[in-house]
């Protein structure tokens, strides 16, 4: 790959998602890059540079980012944020709806990607605020249309949901027969309350007029520079009620940003409550 294309996909992959690709990207960028010569059949990066700068670039540019971002996700990542949800902002929030009479526990999965984080969330919610409780929503986002697509599908490979509680998977999941053989299905009662849209964290509004009691951005800011990281956490933090919390990667302190947030402990955060 040569310096001017690198710095072409470099720049166009900023202006579209912020994600930073520092120079020792080059190869990992390159590689991916693979992917999409195969997908579009040309021969070089730098025939595929001029695709990107035509007319029609607008459906390759998502697949470059789709290419170029990392979807790694798994069910109940950093399993010590879904504890510290059961057992402290639950409780709390559960306390404070009875004077502030929200109808419903709001939780924001910034940067779903394949739906494993916002379906853990719901089933942690589903155990403490089962039907006919307290109702609760996910909104879940993330700037991949293809991503989303599998989210929504809410279809998982057996090694994957099998790493879970056996009692966990009989409640929540349901095992394919036929052509589904060797997945699971998330089942409706949770995914009825999981909505997927696709949005570019650091681009215009979110699809919703929501604020959250919690907001989960785990993992992705680490793609971003700086002066990114700084206005994704101002963004977060608007939709946040007073004493919200944000939840970020433990690989992700908001150390040397500039924030309003407290820290509670390291990667749990809140918007100071209302005085
Ligand atoms: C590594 S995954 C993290 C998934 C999950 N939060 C977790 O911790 O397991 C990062 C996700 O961020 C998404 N992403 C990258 N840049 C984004 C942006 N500017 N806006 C929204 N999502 C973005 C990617 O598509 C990817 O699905």
């Amino acid at each position: 790959m040569r310096d001017k294309e690198f710095e072409f996909i470099r720049t166009l992959v900023y202006e579209h998602s912020r994600i930073h690709l520092s120079s020792d990207k080059r190869e990992l960028v390159a590689a991916r890059l693979g992917k999409r010569l195969r997908a579009t059949q040309l021969s070089s990066i730098g025939d595929y540079c001029d695709l990107l700068q035509g007319h029609d670039a607008g459906e390759e540019l998502a697949h470059l980012i789709d290419a170029i971002s990392t979807n790694h996700t798994f069910f109940f990542r950093e399993n010590a944020h879904f504890d510290y949800l059961r057992t402290h902002i639950l409780p709390e929030m559960q306390a404070r709806q009875r004077l502030e009479r929200w109808p419903r526990f709001e939780v924001w999965s910034a940067a779903s990607s394949s739906g494993e984080e916002p379906y853990s969330l719901a089933i942690t919610l589903a155990e403490i605020l089962p039907a006919g409780g307290w109702p609760w929503h996910i909104e879940a986002t993330d700037i991949s249309h293809r991503i989303l697509d599998k989210a929504r599908a809410a279809i998982y490979r057996s090694d994957v949901v099998e790493r879970m509680p056996r009692a966990t998977i009989q409640k929540y999941f349901q095992r394919g027969v036929g052509p589904q053989e060797g997945n699971y299905r998330v089942k409706s009662a949770l995914t009825a309350n999981v909505s997927f849209h696709q949005l570019n964290l650091l681009e215009g509004e979110p699809p919703f007029a929501t604020t959250f009691q919690v907001i989960f951005c785990r993992n992705v800011m680490i793609y971003f520079d700086r002066p990114t990281q700084e206005e994704l956490v101002a963004r977060l933090t608007r939709r946040l009620v007073p004493g919200g919390y944000l939840l970020v990667g433990h690989s992700e302190s908001l150390t040397g940003i500039k924030h309003t947030l407290q820290i509670v402990k390291p990667a749990v955060y809140r918007r100071p409550p209302a005085s």
